[in-house]
């Protein structure tokens, strides 16, 4: 049987372009024991691949040119040489961009559907949602009444912190790029302020969103966004540094305000962090998000588009602003 793979063709130099990517196709061997074939049906593009196609030394190892470009996928087992996988079964892994792929049962984990709609463990309840409950709760640790910002605030990680905020009892000020995003925040994630970068007067409408001064500043972005929110914090803010996706196609260092004197008159704390770094309580942030979800108090929104050859462009898509929630390429449909 044939599958269609995407491997890094070159190393993207500034923002990534779709000759940046190549399409291959081959056969497919037959798996061994404890191995599945999997059918992949949903694809997740996420901001921190970027990172990986730069030949340079991060959390991560880069993508090597000439590689399956790998990430978050679901699966369905298409056959299988295993004894804990069915034929039939959901999955997900970081597996490869590709139609379909060989991967040991051991690098699986299985999803039932029944619990949740299968694309959920790739946002809500999945990396960017366990990510946000990490990063808030144990680094930002909102009060009731506190202020908390967040940049990047429609997307995938940005909307669950909102949402965990606002439980957590806190005034919520999301700063996004349109002003669609901007009423999906407002109105059906009920934040209590909201910011266009792109359109207002950042610093003087962020002012006016936070009369009482930033207590959280959750950054998803970086770059002035972010100098423009530092100026407005309160004594012993915390900063809990998630993303900086403002920098990830810049070609030279962006050179910025030096954060260290606010930090130091304020007592605050900024602090970055990788969600590996909470693997080991993963399990807890499932948990209380799926919880908050069958209860009704987080809500989530996927921008979805169809077709494998859409997934180059929808990543790069990513750094356009193209998505609300979790961005997610749909591959395939499940087989009964
Ligand atoms: N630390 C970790 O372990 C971890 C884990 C997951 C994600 N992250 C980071 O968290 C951030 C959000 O990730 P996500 O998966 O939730 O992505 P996302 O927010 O769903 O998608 C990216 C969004 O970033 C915004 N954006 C793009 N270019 C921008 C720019 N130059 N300036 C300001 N905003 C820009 C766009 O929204 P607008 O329309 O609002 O511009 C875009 O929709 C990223 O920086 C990512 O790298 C970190």
């Amino acid at each position: 049987m044939k599958t269609k793979q995407i491997r890094l063709a070159e190393r993207p130099v500034g923002m990534p372009n779709e000759d940046n990517f190549k399409w291959t196709e081959e056969d497919l061997r037959a798996p061994d024991t404890g191995e599945v074939v999997l059918k992949s049906l949903y694809i997740s593009v996420d901001p921190y691949m970027r990172g990986r196609m730069n030949d340079q030394k991060s959390y991560v190892e880069p993508y090597g040119l000439d590689e399956v470009i790998s990430g978050g996928v679901i699966a369905q087992v298409h056959q299988s040489n295993s004894t804990e996988l069915e034929e039939g079964d959901f999955v997900i892994g970081n597996l490869g961009w590709a139609t379909y792929q060989i991967a040991h049962e051991d690098a699986l984990r299985k999803i039932d559907p029944s619990q949740a709609p299968i694309t959920t463990h790739l946002g809500v309840i999945g990396m960017p949602g366990i990510t946000a409950y990490f990063g808030l709760l144990d680094i930002g640790k909102p009060e009731p009444g506190e202020t908390v910002v967040i940049s990047g605030a429609a997307g995938a990680v940005g909307t669950v912190v909102g949402q965990i905020a606002k439980i957590a009892g806190a005034r919520v000020v999301g700063i996004a790029g349109s002003d669609e995003k901007l009423a999906y925040l407002k109105d059906e994630l009920k934040f209590d302020a909201v910011v266009n970068y792109k359109t207002d007067d950042l610093f003087e409408s962020l002012k006016q969103a936070c009369p009482d001064g930033v207590d959280v500043y959750f950054d998803n972005v970086g770059g002035e966004v972010s100098d423009a929110v530092l100026r407005l914090i309160n004594k012993g803010a915390r900063i809990p540094v998630c993303g900086q996706i403002s920098l990830y196609n810049l070609k030279k260092p962006d050179l910025g305000i030096r954060v260290q004197p606010n930090l130091l008159v304020n007592s605050a704390m900024m602090k970055g962090f990788i969600v590996s770094d909470y693997g080991a309580h993963f399990q807890d942030a499932v948990t209380d998000l799926a919880k908050w979800l069958q209860e009704g108090r987080l809500q989530y929104k996927e921008t979805v588009v169809e077709g494998f050859e859409k997934i180059p462009e929808a990543f790069i898509g990513l750094f356009k602003g193209e998505n609300i929630g979790k961005y997610i390429v749909k591959v395939a449909e499940p087989s009964n």
